[in-house]
């Protein structure tokens, strides 16, 4: 088994660290505080092609593999989670959705400019009353020939107000359950669509998430993702990738704690030398590196199934279960290491802590992690 990453990869790595230090590092503390979506640096990260990592470049993308994309997603998020969930929605939910199930029409006329970060997209499943239960989406999409007419609201939508581009799922038919569901491409200013207030949120505060409101949207049939009722499963398809995204996002938030710990470490003095000396610290600080090394595996391996055209769905869960619990956990003990200084922003670990907890819960809880992973195991 090789472990060791291609020249390619390496140099993706390099080029996602030096923009996180230059870039991304520079004002996080203030667009945390005032809630500022990282517009300057989404712009920047899509001229660099990093909106697009993985779509074939005929259609604008980087053209590069899965691996790479949660290499940058790891450096990006070791410093500013709130520009890395827009990164990860843009590129695992819309143009991987896009580009694998769009028609040839959607994808010239939308992949494109999203893939080059010209403009962004948003995925929009989740409800009021439809978070985890997926199936039981209120929003309807009613088939009126040759157009589908639009009712509802979504929640916690990601790029909320940023985007221009708006994948909804929304129920056909109730009658058929999940197959009754469609997917529909609904562009910003349309009419009857609107959207609510922005959230104020305990992290990845930066970032723009949003209720949105349909109001008789009416939308033409040929925005509809796939046949009459691949919508629930287009969902999940695209989400079993985007929580590959977010594991890497949570190994990176994780990993950015560890390194400022480590650093303060070996700064700062306590009883007559620095506290890495102390065994209470250095006992931290072997768990950390040794969980994050772990978490690391799991999300490479999830990366590689995908790269491989294995199955991912399981893989994808198990490093999205783990890794967060891992930037729980070590953000937690980074903000421990720092003592009162922890505590304080200008540290940056008490974001890092904020900003992992939205990992546990977004594209899919820890327990829906848990179901999708046992119902795997235990499948005859
Ligand atoms: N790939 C392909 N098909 C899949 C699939 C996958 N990964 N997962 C399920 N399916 C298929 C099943 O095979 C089944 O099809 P058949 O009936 O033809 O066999 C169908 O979909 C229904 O599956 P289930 O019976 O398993 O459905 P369920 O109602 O029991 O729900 C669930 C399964 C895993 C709990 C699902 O509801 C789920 O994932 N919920 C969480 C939703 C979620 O992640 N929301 C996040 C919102 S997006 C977001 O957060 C983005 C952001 O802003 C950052």
């Amino acid at each position: 088994m090789d472990f060791t990453l291609s020249e390619e990869q390496l140099m993706i790595r390099q080029a996602s660290r030096d923009f996180a230090q230059n870039e991304l590092l520079p004002g996080v503390i203030d667009r945390d505080e005032e809630q500022k979506f990282p517009a300057v640096q989404i712009k920047k990260m899509g001229e660099l092609g990093f909106m697009g990592m993985m779509v074939d470049p005929k259609y604008g993308g980087s053209g590069l593999d899965t691996l790479s994309y949660v290499i940058a997603m790891e450096e990006f998020s070791k410093v500013d989670s709130s520009a890395s969930v827009v990164v990860s929605v843009n590129n695992s939910l819309v143009c991987w959705g896009l580009e694998t199930f769009g028609s040839e029409a959607q994808k010239e006329k939308y992949l494109k400019r999203l893939a080059t970060g010209e403009i962004i997209g948003a995925f929009c499943l989740s409800e009021p009353e439809a978070g985890s239960d997926a199936t039981s989406q209120r929003t309807t999409a009613l088939d009126k020939g040759d157009y589908y007419v639009l009712n509802g609201t979504k929640n916690w939508i990601t790029n909320g107000n940023t985007a221009e581009v708006y994948l909804v799922i929304a129920q056909t038919n109730k009658e058929k359950g999940h197959k009754g569901i469609n997917a529909l491409i609904v562009e910003k200013g349309m009419e009857g669509f609107e959207i609510g207030p922005k959230e104020n949120k305990l992290g990845i505060r930066g970032s723009d998430t949003h209720s949105l409101i349909f109001n008789d949207v009416i939308v033409p049939k040929e925005n509809r993702i796939g046949d009459d009722g691949f919508g629930f499963k287009f969902a999940m398809k695209t989400l079993a990738g985007g929580r590959i995204g977010i594991a890497a996002q949570a190994l990176g938030i994780a990993a950015g704690a560890y390194e400022l710990a480590l650093k303060y470490s070996k700064e700062r003095k306590a009883f007559g030398t620095e506290i890495s000396n102390h065994q209470a610290i250095a006992f931290k600080l072997a768990d950390m590196h040794t969980q994050i090394e772990a978490a690391r595996h799991l999300v490479y391996k999830a990366a590689w199934d995908k790269d491989q055209g294995n199955n991912y769905a399981l893989s994808g869960a198990m490093a999205k279960l783990y890794a967060s619990q891992v930037a729980m956990e070590t953000t937690i003990e980074a903000v421990q290491i720092h003592g009162g200084n922890g505590f304080v922003k200008d540290y940056h670990v008490e974001r890092l802590m904020r900003d992992a907890k939205i990992t546990q819960i977004y594209e899919g809880t820890s327990e829906i992690q848990k179901i999708v992973i046992s119902r795997d195991i235990l499948r005859d």
